[in-house]
């Protein structure tokens, strides 16, 4: 059963610092001549009116990037991620928010090729929608955790495969450890982000065991809470593996989450973490 719309969060605190962080991965990709391929398993519907009743009902996004749009100061690092929400607001009035998909494309050159995986059926149509015409983008209406299968290794042997999966669902922490090893078992050289929600420490304690124990190469975990530990309401921050992480990640991480986390955490609660799960 598919419960999660993404229409309800978009643009909140999460999806800044998980936009933050792809923009930066496909900037890497881009430093090189040769094209690659982004395979997004969950690409959501690509676009987001914060007016729609769902964005209206929660509001999610005025603590996430309702805090970073206008924020003077932001590092070098987070312009590529600014400059593709500003592509959706030509105005400069906030009311837009590009999803994955769109930030991907936005990114890439005209040569990348682009599959999205959409299991939703609406959500799927809504996506074709906006990318209506688009070169070198396929969208499918299937299982993400089974498009591994179907699109790795790519014939650019570059790329990235990102998993957002919804986490409304038991065992997704196992689920996205089981994609991880069959991504690099599939594709060893390439390049996977996946996404997770920060929830009690036992259980991201066991979530890093298993990652270790699954035989993966340089490993990167990046993290970014807004609440304490022991918060409970909803969840408090979230995190991003990067497994064969471009060249110099590690530094550029730092400083970029950490003046996040200053605009994003107005009272000071929570905090990052930028640390290596799998060494060389
Ligand atoms: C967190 S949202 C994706 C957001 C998107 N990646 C972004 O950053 O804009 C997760 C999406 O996965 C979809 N979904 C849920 N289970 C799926 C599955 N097994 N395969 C593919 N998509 C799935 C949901 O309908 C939802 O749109």
């Amino acid at each position: 059963m598919l419960s999660y719309r993404h229409h309800f969060h978009a643009g909140n605190v999460s999806d800044v610092f998980k936009h933050a962080v792809l923009t930066r991965l496909l900037v890497a990709l881009g430093r090189k001549d040769k094209p690659y391929q982004v395979l997004d398993t969950h690409a959501g519907i690509g676009l987001y009116d914060l007016d729609h009743p769902w964005s209206r009902k929660t509001e999610e996004w005025r603590k996430g990037i309702g805090r970073i749009f206008d924020r003077p100061g932001a590092p070098a690092l987070l312009q590529p991620y600014l400059d593709a929400v500003l592509a959706e607001n030509p105005d400069g009035q906030l009311r837009h928010y590009p999803g994955s998909p769109r930030i991907a494309r936005r990114l890439m050159r005209a040569t990348d090729r682009l599959v999205l995986c959409e299991l939703n059926k609406d959500d799927c149509a809504a996506l074709k929608a906006v990318f209506s015409g688009a070169r070198h983008t396929a969208i499918h209406n299937q299982d993400g955790f089974q498009s591994l299968r179907a699109f790795l290794p790519p014939k650019e042997r570059r790329g990235l495969t990102f998993v957002d999966a919804a986490f409304d669902q038991a065992d997704e922490f196992g689920r996205i450890v089981r994609a991880a090893k069959e991504a690099h078992a599939r594709f060893a050289t390439g390049m996977v982000a996946l996404w997770y929600p920060l929830m009690a420490p036992s259980a991201m304690e066991a979530f890093a065991r298993s990652l270790r124990a699954a035989g993966l190469p340089k490993t990167l975990q990046l993290e970014l809470s807004v609440h304490p530990e022991n918060f409970s309401d909803h969840i408090r921050g979230s995190g991003m593996i990067v497994i064969n992480p471009p060249f110099g990640l590690e530094r550029e991480a730092a400083p970029l989450l950490e003046w996040l986390w200053q605009a994003l955490s107005p009272e000071g609660r929570g905090g990052t973490r930028c640390e290596w799960l799998v060494q060389e």
